[in-house]
């Protein structure tokens, strides 16, 4: 027997037992007025399920209202989830109304919960608790009726064990998890997800891609979905764009899933050293796919050739400069710039087994 609590959520696609118990629990827990906290990898649904819980509240009439938390500094994020009054701190020219305020009788969804300071997390725990809380550079207490949806794609224990997340409010907002499992551990929601994006982006691009080949579903199926739902829905619409006919092929699929990665030139848009390095690291990881190995050489090694072609363009390529910017010794250079095939113009060479003469 079905019991109301075992409709599927409208908007929210998929069949496994995994979907059927968020979708179970998201209806049980709608109604009530307790938080709820819902975890899960990036791009696995945690937006939409904050909203059909909003949707299907009590509040569905009253604001929703959204914030990301990891989006904004922590000065700038406590003025905008709790308001400000004129003259609190420099640009604070006029009184401002928070969102939690904007959110009275509807329900706010904190995004990114796990980026908060322990500061903030504070005020947030108070308000979660007397629903009080002060505008910044305010003496008067406000009052406010909202209902709490927190998202985080970090587990909060291994952030209360670094002290980056307090645990007095993670067992407030714990009262009720939703965990989103990744796409990888429910394969099984894979073709009827892919035949709902197929449908939308044929609508959406007048396009008729109706199926999707035997080999390309394959392929499907198998990926790892390091981007879950929304990596799929890109991949799908990739898909209906580039397509002709009624069919997706692997031939409309990303180099990713045809099995030829490419190693992806490192673009980085920052000069600071640590940021740097962060971003080519994980655009590293991006482009060597989950399943690579030796990750050790084939990151550093990037990261290093980013380092010497950035410091040699900013000494006009005199490599005696350079090296001496590095702290090498030029002839270690002048091995790396071997290594790394680049010429004195910093141009790319064949790599060494192309050469006739040096086979
Ligand atoms: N089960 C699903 N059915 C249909 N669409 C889905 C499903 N899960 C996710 N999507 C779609 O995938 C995209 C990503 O989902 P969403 O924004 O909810 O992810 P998220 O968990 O909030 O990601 P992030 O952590 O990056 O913010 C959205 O366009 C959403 O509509
Ligand atoms: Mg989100």
């Amino acid at each position: 027997m079905t019991t109301s609590h075992e409709q599927a959520l409208p908007g929210v696609i998929g069949s496994s037992a995994a979907i059927r118990e968020v979708a179970r629990t998201t209806r049980q827990v709608a109604p009530a007025r307790a938080a709820v906290l819902i975890v899960g990898e990036t791009g696995s649904g945690k937006e939409l399920i904050a909203r059909a819980i909003h949707d299907l509240s009590p509040r569905q009439s009253g604001p929703y209202i959204r914030v990301n938390c990891g989006a904004l500094t922590e000065s700038l994020l406590e003025s905008e989830l709790f308001g400000h009054v004129k003259g609190s701190f420099t640009g604070a020219l006029d009184n401002r109304t928070g969102r939690f305020e904007a959110a009275h009788t509807g329900s706010i969804f904190l995004d990114e919960i796990n980026s908060t300071s322990p500061k903030l997390q504070v005020k947030l725990l108070r308000v979660l608790q007397e629903g009080e809380f002060e505008r910044v550079g305010d003496t008067r207490t406000n009052k406010v009726d909202t209902r709490l949806i927190a998202a985080t794609n970090r587990d909060l224990l291994d952030e209360i064990d670094s002290g980056r997340f307090r645990e007095d409010l993670y067992y407030r907002l714990n009262v009720v998890p939703i965990y989103l499992p990744p796409l990888r551990e429910r394969r099984e929601d894979i073709p009827i997800l892919v035949e709902f994006f197929l449908k939308r982006y044929s609508d959406q691009n007048r396009r008729d891609v109706r199926r999707v080949s035997a080999e390309a579903m394959r392929r499907l199926r198998e990926h790892d979905w390091p981007g879950n739902v929304r990596e799929l829905q890109n991949y799908v619409e990739r898909g209906v764009v580039l397509g002709e006919g009624p069919e997706l092929t692997v031939e409309h699929l990303p180099p990713q899933l045809r099995g030829e990665a490419p190693p992806r030139p490192i673009r980085a848009r920052t000069s600071d050293p640590a940021a740097l390095t962060a971003e080519l690291v994980r655009q590293g990881l991006r482009a060597a796919g989950p399943q690579a190995n030796n990750l050790y050489d084939r990151i550093v090694g990037q990261v290093e050739r980013e380092l010497i072609e950035q410091v040699l363009a900013s000494c006009e390529r005199v490599q005696i400069k350079a090296a001496a910017r590095l702290g090498i010794n030029r002839n270690t250079l002048h091995k790396k710039l071997a290594e790394f095939r680049i010429d004195e113009n910093g141009q790319s060479l064949p790599p060494i087994g192309d050469l006739p003469d040096e086979m």
